[in-house]
């Protein structure tokens, strides 16, 4: 009989109620007349007289136990019973879920607060933009195959009115309404007419970088990068600049991490070479600062723009970008809940 009534001690622990119909069944299976505690009020009857004081004892904590649980149980759907006309508004939603933060959002939020330590201010632009701020004063030659419809999403033909290609964009934006010296990042969506892979989406973000000042070199570009990058990816992280082009820098590089996977050594991820590609970026075209009223002559200034998707990818070891776009819970639960 003790073993049966301990038995039904953690029975009732166990018991998950997550409903008005579960929360009944529990009444049916324990409570009711015909329930297991009655029943076992029944097998009471016949223990012998001297076990009678502790049995009687423990069946009487466990009538408590069910009972308390019942009562809570039911005090919880009480008070969260929207049929109910008279409800007290102060009491808090049950049960209590905590959302996280999208993966994206960490990252950005992280690059953002990175960038700000060194004086960068945050500027956003429009997603529907014109050719002259995505492209034509940019240096983007007429004939570019970035303009071709494989690559941009147009809303309306002559004049242009397209979804920005890149952040870039940005750049011009603020060039147009604040005299240099100027230091900027533009955390943003991008849109381009990609087929969606696992590495490739036609939605994703970008953050774009831009310095203007007096005698900026690309010493001070590669030293920034750096920067960024050891408080991004750890202390050790080390960074190659590649030359590359950019209709809108002059030079152009693309910036490689050491691979933060294998510490170099080389794996799948940096495809056995020990690097990855994570942004591009250099030295602001003299033709774009002249497209924009700043005097070559007098200034200089650097540019970078990364891919928040593929540094989330990095810093997650995430191998698939659609995984961002389907809010998959199980998916968006594993992030750490941030709740600042
Ligand atoms: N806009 C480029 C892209 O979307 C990224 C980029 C490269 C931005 C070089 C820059 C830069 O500012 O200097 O691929």
């Amino acid at each position: 009989m003790i073993e049966k009534i301990e038995e039904m001690f953690t029975k009732i622990a166990e018991e998950k109620v997550n409903t008005m119909q579960e929360l009944e069944n529990f009444r049916l299976q324990y409570i009711a007349k015909k329930g297991k505690l009655n029943s076992l009020f029944e097998d009471f009857k016949n223990v012998p007289n001297e076990q009678k004081r502790i049995i009687g004892q423990k069946l009487n904590e466990l009538k408590t136990v069910v009972a308390e649980k019942y009562q809570k149980l039911q005090d919880v759907f009480q008070s969260t019973d929207t049929t109910k006309t008279e409800k007290d508004l102060t009491l808090t939603g049950f049960p209590l879920q905590f959302g996280s933060r999208h993966p994206l959002s960490i990252i950005k939020n992280e690059i953002v607060q990175i960038f700000s330590k060194i004086g960068f201010d945050i500027s956003e632009g429009p997603e529907i933009e014109d050719d002259w701020h995505v492209f034509t004063s940019l240096n983007f030659p007429l004939e570019h195959p970035a303009r071709d419809m494989q690559d941009t999403f147009f809303l309306e033909k002559n004049p242009d009115i397209l979804l920005r290609t890149h952040t870039s964009s940005v750049q011009v934006r603020v060039m147009e309404t604040t005299k240099p010296p100027l230091r900027f990042i533009f955390p943003g969506r991008v849109f381009r007419n990609e087929a969606v892979s696992a590495r490739a989406h036609c939605i994703f973000h970008q953050v774009e970088g831009l310095y203007i000042n007096k005698n900026v070199s690309f010493a001070d570009l590669k030293q920034t990068l750096l920067y960024f990058a050891q408080e991004m990816f750890g202390a050790k992280t080390q960074i190659r600049l590649r030359p590359s082009y950019f209709p809108f820098t002059e030079p152009s590089a693309e910036m490689d991490i050491s691979c933060t996977i294998c510490n170099g050594k080389g794996c799948n991820v940096c495809k056995h070479s020990g690097w990855v590609e994570i942004l591009g970026c250099g030295m602001v075209d003299p033709n774009v600062l002249i497209c924009n009223n700043i005097d070559p002559n007098k200034y200089s200034g650097y540019a970078f723009g990364m891919g928040i998707e593929r540094i989330t990818m990095l810093k997650y070891q995430i191998n698939d970008i659609r995984l961002f776009f389907e809010n998959d819970i199980r998916f968006l639960s594993q992030f750490t809940p941030e709740l600042t």
